[in-house]
């Protein structure tokens, strides 16, 4: 890579556009593997927790719609990162992306960005698989001390203090990454085929016991509590952009790519509006925020037996989201870092194993550390912030890369249909979508941003290869 202005903050890394036609990646992901991949990514805690959390405190039974309206944004945001991904079609997702057509502080703020939405993922959805994983212990009459089941400021848990299982599940997370462990495409199917057989287990159990009373009101919290629910459950949709990434494995991306994509989001949002609605049809909206929403309608339903099947479920599921995104943070630093924006060390692979070791036990270690001290619905937010905002410079950015000359010759596989109404709808609604997220969260994204502007300032700057060669 050079660059042709490599002195300043906005210094754009020049994509060698050679390096597409020589990846050595075998081109063999069909649209199925991509849907499968994307479901493998998205399908987590989101739907095992949040549809409780939102009804209970934002939109009640109108919850279904909130899921609804992520839904819609992810897909206008996705279809964006299409086209990117066909385009540049190079490792470090959206970072990479940026660092071309944006320069080096708007990717160096946009990957910390990312890092933030794979960190605090990794650790909130270890807070749920706590949960659940406490759930099954509960069914043999084991329990830890309440100081050890969950953190400090969790709501119903007065006693509590730090999350134990939620440590010890992301250390062991790291544990199997540094070890070289990837889950393949074979293992990935089959927990995605056991979440959605759970899911529907679910559905179909709980359906007889819908009280149509509990839908009414159905917007107790208003319109307003619709949107601010489709910001938090447009976290149960994060992980579809692992799929763009996969574009240069693809048979053929210009028809693959927008069918798995869109396809993965479809069965998502089908399963999450599916469980929405069952789940408020039986318990009640006000008495949903709690971390297992799922366990707790089948325990009031008296199917204390189909509870453990439906939890030892959602720990298998929320363990292909775990690993899956670990992996993707720790490779986004390895990117990072070998931009020379981040200490070398952290792109230093073990010979044996292929992987940088210290930036994988690092990444877990802070995971943990956040997994263990922060309460679920505070770290769910701060992973839709970084999210949002990543997205929201994806999609602007697509009206910038068909201007820029160039990228707007390049052959690109994939278009965003409507350009450039369509990207400028979806640079808006994710924007409008950061808006309606909490004071608290945008003061602690503020300060991660700061975080990292003095990293910046103090090391990415002096050391950026880009600049420095
Ligand atoms: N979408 C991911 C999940 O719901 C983060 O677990």
């Amino acid at each position: 890579m050079t660059n042709k202005n490599n002195t300043g903050l906005f210094a754009r890394k020049q994509i060698n556009t050679d390096l597409f036609k020589k990846t050595g990646l075998e081109k063999s992901l069909s649209a199925f593997g991509l849907t499968m991949m994307g479901v493998g990514a998205v399908v987590g805690s989101g739907i095992f927790i949040t549809p409780g959390i939102i009804a209970a405190t934002k939109a009640g039974p109108g919850v279904t719609l909130s899921f609804l309206l992520a839904a819609v944004v992810c897909a206008l945001a996705a279809l964006c990162y299409s086209e990117f991904s066909s385009t540049i079609p190079l490792a470090g997702s959206a970072y990479t992306y940026i660092y071309a057509v944006f320069g080096e502080l708007l990717a160096w703020v946009l990957g910390w960005a990312l890092i933030s939405e794979y960190l605090f993922a990794v650790s909130s959805v270890a807070v749920a698989w706590s949960a659940y994983f406490q759930n099954l212990l509960a069914g043999f009459g084991l329990k830890l001390p309440e100081f050890l089941q969950a953190s400090f400021g969790t709501v119903g848990a007065p006693h509590a203090g730090i999350n134990l299982i939620a440590i010890i599940v992301t250390l062991l997370v790291s544990y199997f990454l540094t070890k070289g462990v990837r889950e393949s495409a074979r293992v990935n199917n089959i927990m995605v085929i056991i979440k959605i057989a759970v899911i529907l287990l679910f559905v179909l159990a709980a359906v007889r016991f819908v009280k149509p009373a509990n839908y009414n009101p159905f917007l107790p919290f208003g319109g307003l509590g619709v949107l601010s629910g489709a910001a938090v459950a447009f976290y149960a949709y994060i992980g579809f952009d692992a799929v763009s990434a996969a574009s240069e494995e693809v048979k053929n991306p210009k028809r693959d790519m927008p069918i798995g994509i869109v396809s993965s989001l479809i069965i998502s949002s089908i399963l999450y509006i599916g469980l929405a609605t069952v789940l408020v049809g039986v318990v009640n909206y006000k008495h949903l925020n709690v971390a297992d929403p799922v366990a707790m309608a089948l325990a009031l339903t008296h199917q204390n037996w189909l509870a453990g099947i439906v939890s030892l479920g959602a720990v298998v599921g929320m363990t292909t989201v775990l690993l899956v995104m670990s992996y993707g943070g720790t490779r986004l630093i390895f990117a990072i870092s070998r931009d020379g924006l981040l200490p070398k060390s952290l792109h230093k692979l073990n010979p044996k194993t292929h992987v940088p070791v210290a930036n994988t036990w690092i990444f877990g270690v802070v995971g943990a550390i956040f997994a263990g001290l922060i309460p679920l619905d505070k770290i769910a937010e701060l992973v839709n912030i970084g999210t949002l905002f990543a997205f929201s410079l994806v999609s602007i950015g697509v009206v910038f890369l068909r201007q820029d000359p160039e990228f707007k010759d390049l052959p690109r596989a994939f278009e965003v249909p409507f350009y450039p109404v369509l990207p400028i709808i979806s640079f808006i609604c994710c924007v409008g979508l950061m808006l309606l997220l909490r004071p608290i969260t945008w003061g602690a994204f503020l300060l991660w941003q700061i975080v990292g502007l003095l990293i910046y300032g103090f090391y990415g700057y002096r050391n950026s290869k880009l600049r420095t060669k």
